[in-house]
This record gives structure tokens, C-alpha cells and sequence, in this order.
């Protein structure tokens, strides 16, 4: 295995995810050396399809693939039920049999639908990722999670259906806006806040050459991620217990996303916010030491917080927060730092501390 090639190790399931810049245009032999050529379907947004759709379609028939094209509209509400019956009419035109695989080339919306898809279309055919956000890269492509939206709620119908290969390269990021850069990097300082002390002492030193786009530290920021992933999800893949350490800054991020309306704050935004109040509730809380805390809320700071939105209150806030509550059986369970690169799972019952920290947020009072 090369060093641009990370191994999942699951038991009859595992699979590679290729990091090295160019591996996009290599797609159709990487894949024909784990499935045989034949049909395929390959789901993409118009946006990313309109950049890379060419050069991965180039890239399957020079492998031997005979892909047909599946296009849906940018954005989350595309990852629907009817999303999902879309896809499976364009698998049966194109001819798909249980061997044949979905390819989805895009971000986290196509990855969860087409995987989705892929999961559930003759109860289950190959999927291969292609993600082209930093987001996807470093967390939805890897790891089996597929799921669609209901309208009460994100990612309310889904399943676990691994890929047979993940191609994640680097050099696609060249087109992704700065934001959406940032809304991935969250992802990975989450990796360094509670998996991995020297990751978060390198992140220290190259966050802002990551934010410049340094191609050799993005590169090695998606694979020491991707590494720190594939070691949870071999643990744990059903997130029976121990994966759940990756929710970490997102039981305050799913609310704020949920209270600002969906759409406002970006994933990695709400999360990176999450991040930074879990750091204060640790410490408040005495899990975690000063220096510790604020080494940890250094990252998520450099970051940069996004603002609420006008009139967003901590009682709303607080209110998804207890939907999760409801969610996960009476109680709220975070994931919080307790030193450097560690987190434990602390029930967190304290109301007003909660209202406290997330008022704080809300008023822009120094975090
Ligand atoms: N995004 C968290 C996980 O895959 O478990």
C-alpha cells in the first residue's frame, strides 16, 4: 500500500480511499481493480458535474466502464425520499445489476443520496465516492453512513452501507470556496481536539497554511483525518458506543443548525461553534484544566465563529437541544475534551450552565 492509500479494515467489507492529487483522473482502473468493468451510474450536482464530470467520465471509459449520468440540483434539499426514486429510475434505465456500481462525484448531499441509493437499490449495489469538498474528504465518504432527509428532520432514514472505494483527492480542492474550506477544516481540528494530541500540535503550527491552501499540508490533513476515522469505524462501525466520539462539538452544533434554520450556519460552522462551548463546558465542569481548555479553544477560534443569526435566542437553542435529548433516551450525552486530543462521554443535566454558555455565544460575549 502507498502512502497515498489508506485501508479500512472491516471485516469482509474493507476498502481503500486514495489520497494522492491526480487520483480523480485515475478513477476507472483504481475501480476496475476492484470490481470488474461494466455498467456503472454515476450521480453528481450540476456544479461539480459542470467542473470534474468530464474528467471522470474520460477517467471510467478508459477503464472499461460504461457510465450512465445521473444529475440533481445543488444543496440539501436534493437529498430526499424523491431524490432518492430519481435515482433509482436512472439505475434501472441505465441497466444496473446487482454488481454494477453508483459512483457519486460531489459533496456530502450527493455522497449521503447516491449512497442512499446505492444502499437500497436491489437491497444494495457497490458504491464508490468520489468527494470534492474537504467536508466529504475527511468525514461522509468514509465510514458507511448514507442517508436522506425527512421534513422533520436531517438524516431521519438511512442506513450503513460501506463503499467499495473512496477516491479523495486533493487537488479538486482548488475550486472549493474559501468557506466551504473552512466548513472541512472544522471536521479536522475536531480529529486533533479529541483523537490526537501531536495532530492538534501540527494544526497548531499549519491551520492557517491549510486556510491558504498549501496543497502538502491540506494533503496531509486529509490523511492523518481519514487515518483517525478509519481507526473509530474499525472500532465501531455501527456506532454502537466508541464512534460517537466524532459527534464531538456537534450535540450544540445540530441544535444551532436546527434553531438558525437549516441552510444558515454550515455544518462545519455550527460544529466548530460546538466545538469551542464544549471546551468551556469541560472546564466548567472540571474535566479539563485551563491550559489544556485554552490550547483546545485556540483552533475553533482561528477558525472563525460565525455570528448568529438576528434574534436567535438560547431558549431556542435549548430547545433542539432537547429534541436530542428526547432522541437518545432522557438523557444529553456530550462528548467533551479532557486533555488534548481525549474526550470522554459526560451526561450533561445542568440547564442553566447550558443557557449560560450558549447565551454567552449568542452575545458575543469573549469565549
Ligand atoms: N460523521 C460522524 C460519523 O461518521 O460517525
Amino acid at each position: 500500500m502507498s502512502e497515498h492509500e489508506i485501508e479500512i479494515k472491516l471485516p469482509g467489507r474493507s476498502y481503500r480511499v486514495l489520497t494522492a492529487a491526480g487520483s480523480l483522473d485515475r478513477a476507472g482502473a483504481a475501480l476496475g481493480a476492484v470490481i470488474p468493468p461494466g455498467k456503472a451510474l454515476l450521480v453528481s450536482d450540476t456544479r461539480v458535474y459542470s467542473l470534474y464530470g468530464e474528467r471522470c467520465l474520460c477517467s471510467l471509459v478508459a477503464g472499461g466502464w460504461q457510465p450512465a449520468v445521473a444529475l440533481i440540483r445543488p444543496g440539501e434539499r436534493a437529498k430526499s425520499l424523491a431524490g432518492a426514486a430519481r435515482l433509482y429510475e436512472a439505475a434501472i434505465e441505465a441497466g444496473l445489476d446487482r454488481g454494477s456500481p453508483i459512483i457519486a462525484l460531489g459533496g456530502g448531499v450527493t455522497g449521503d443520496l447516491a449512497g442512499f441509493a446505492a444502499a437500497t437499490y436491489l437491497r444494495g449495489v457497490p458504491l464508490v465516492m468520489i468527494p470534492t469538498t474537504l467536508l466529504a474528504q475527511v468525514d461522509s465518504s468514509v465510514g458507511g453512513k448514507v442517508a436522506v432527509n425527512h421534513p422533520r428532520g436531517k438524516n431521519l432514514i438511512g442506513s450503513f452501507h460501506q463503499p467499495h472505494l473512496v477516491i479523495a483527492d486533493p487537488a479538486v480542492l482548488a475550486t472549493l470556496p474559501l468557506r466551504q474550506l473552512k466548513n472541512g477544516l472544522a471536521e479536522v481540528v475536531k480529529y486533533g481536539m479529541v483523537n490526537d494530541a501531536l495532530f492538534f500540535a501540527w494544526l497548531e503550527q499549519n491551520l492557517e497554511r491549510a486556510m491558504a491552501r498549501d496543497e502538502a499540508i491540506l494533503a496531509a490533513a486529509i490523511r492523518r483525518s481519514i487515518e483517525i476515522k478509519a481507526a473509530v469505524v474499525e472500532l465501531d462501525e455501527r456506532e454502537s458506543g466508541y464512534r460517537r466520539i466524532l459527534n464531538f462539538g456537534h450535540t450544540i452544533g445540530h441544535a444551532l443548525e436546527a434553531a438558525a434554520g437549516f441552510g444558515y450556519y454550515l455544518h462545519g460552522e455550527a460544529v466548530n461553534i460546538g466545538a469551542l462551548l464544549a471546551v468551556h463546558l469541560a472546564r466548567l465542569l472540571g474535566i479539563l484544566e485551563a491550559a489544556a481548555a485554552d490550547r483546545l479553544a485556540e483552533l475553533p477560534r482561528r477558525l472563525g465563529l460565525k455570528q448568529p443569526p438576528a434574534g436567535m435566542t438560547a431558549a431556542a437553542v435549548l430547545e433542539k437541544l432537547n429534541l436530542d435529548k428526547k432522541r437518545r433516551g432522557g438523557e444529553l450525552i456530550f462528548v467533551l475534551p479532557s486533555a488534548v486530543g481525549q474526550a470522554v462521554f459526560q451526561p450533561v443535566a445542568d440547564r442553566t450552565l447550558l443557557e449560560k454558555l450558549i447565551g454567552d455565544y449568542l452575545a458575543g460575549r469573549s469565549l
